[in-house]
């Protein structure tokens, strides 16, 4: 099985991040956007609730959400129709994706579910970006809590089992029950099972992503909504105007 049917399937399933969130990260990218923008890629947009809030703020730009899951694209041209959203949607695995350049690409919880080498995803997101573009990349990084939840991760996926998720989501139910619905905390099950492929570290943010083109610009926080979940940052990067 090719790795890419591999992805798809390990992600066949909804995914929205909270409302609060994505407000956040909507906030980012509007004062991120470089001007003035005229497409920007929101890079495994899940439902598309983010796609859907930076279309609607930013009008004059074209806006399209890719993800790997049928499931949430599907979801996500659903909700655009019913909102009436100018933002598109398209199923596709991002490293065969070609549809840019774009002068933003926002991407939320992602780049550490991508497989593979890290400079050929850098690489890629820098190509995709035209030049003076902005990169919007929120991700975990590297600290001692996260280096412990990817121990813990691997050790449950070697132990995966329907009991294993059945209690999972009753741990979930207890801590999270009243602000989340059960089906919202079943989404997030099959995560607790996938270590991060990487995280944001000094090296990548200060000579990897230098290297292909992307010189970082700055960092914010990210609240995080559970002690189960990875701790995300924001890292904003701006393509040189030098590089093709
Ligand atoms: C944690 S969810 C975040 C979804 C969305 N960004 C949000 O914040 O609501 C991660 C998303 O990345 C998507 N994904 C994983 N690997 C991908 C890939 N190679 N190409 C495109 N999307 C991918 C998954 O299908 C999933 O929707």
């Amino acid at each position: 099985m090719s790795s890419s049917v591999r992805q798809r399937e390990a992600f066949d399933r909804r995914f929205s991040a909270p409302p609060e969130r994505t407000a956040r990260m909507a906030r980012i990218v509007a004062d991120s956007m470089p001007r003035p923008a005229h497409a920007v890629l929101d890079l495994g947009c899940g439902t598309g609730r983010l796609a859907r809030a930076v279309a609607a703020a930013h009008p004059a730009a074209s806006v399209l959400g890719i993800d790997i899951s049928a499931v949430n694209i599907a979801a996500a041209i659903e909700s655009a129709a019913l909102e009436r959203s100018t933002a598109a949607f398209r199923q596709a695995d991002y490293m065969a994706f070609d549809g840019g350049p774009f002068d933003l690409i926002v991407t939320d919880g992602v780049l550490h579910l991508i497989p593979g080498d890290t400079r050929a995803l850098f690489d890629k997101l820098s190509r995709d970006l035209r030049a003076g573009g902005v990169l919007v990349c929120c991700m975990p990084y590297d600290s001692a809590y996260n280096r412990a939840f990817a121990v813990v991760r691997r050790a449950m996926r070697a132990c995966r089992g329907a009991w294993l998720d059945a209690l999972i989501l009753a741990l979930a139910r207890m801590l999270h029950g009243r602000e989340m619905t059960t089906d919202d905390l079943r989404e997030r099950v099959p995560y607790m099972y996938i270590p991060p492929a990487r995280t944001m570290t000094a090296e990548l943010r200060n000579r990897l992503a230098p290297s292909v083109g992307l010189r970082p610009v700055g960092t914010r926080p990210m609240r995080s909504t559970s002690l189960s979940q990875l701790k995300h940052n924001v890292t904003i990067f701006q393509k040189d105007t030098t590089t093709a």
